[in-house]
């Protein structure tokens, strides 16, 4: 297992690119999802210095915190409640440029501003996993995000859930 990550260029893309494939070589021959979370959390915090990096995990009718970076957080979310429970609730990836404007949002942290949620689908296509990332800046995540993310999740989902 390689001991650091070697991001190469300056902007997101960039580091995306240079990021992914070093995540799936991260988690490769691990099978443990709570370890490879752990991982993924801390690479993406690491790369690119979000305020909060972490996954929660469907159980029952409820979101609960799985491994994170950044601060202490909400331990459980309800179906269709904030960002994630949305994200869980509508299947898809939920863009947040600003957690004032969204209907619902749970501030773990006043220090939030934006975030972006991504679910993680099980071979039924259920949401089995999401990962939350929140950033102190406002209309901190686009499109480029979104994009690599969503790749992210397809790749990895058996290594994580
Ligand atoms: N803001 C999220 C809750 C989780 S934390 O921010 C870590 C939401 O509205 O679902």
């Amino acid at each position: 297992m390689a001991e650091q990550l070697i991001i190469v260029g300056s902007t997101r893309e960039q580091k995306y690119q240079a990021l992914l494939p070093q995540i799936e070589a991260l988690l490769e021959g691990e099978r443990d999802h709570t370890a490879n979370q752990a991982n993924v959390a801390a690479a993406l915090r690491e790369t690119f210095g979000f305020f909060w990096v972490g996954f929660y995990r469907v159980e029952g009718d409820e979101l609960v915190l799985g491994p994170f970076q950044g601060p202490i957080a909400c331990t459980r979310i309800g179906f269709g409640k904030g960002v994630c429970g949305s994200c869980w609730q509508l299947k898809k990836t939920i863009l947040v440029p600003n957690v004032d404007e969204f209907p619902g949002h749970i501030a773990c942290s006043s220090a939030s501003r934006s975030e972006i949620v991504v679910p993680f689908f099980d071979d039924q296509g259920q949401v089995a996993l999401v990962l939350d990332v929140d950033s102190d800046r406002l209309a901190d995540f686009d499109e480029v995000d979104q994009h690599h993310l969503e790749a992210l999740a397809r790749s990895i989902r058996h290594r994580v859930c």
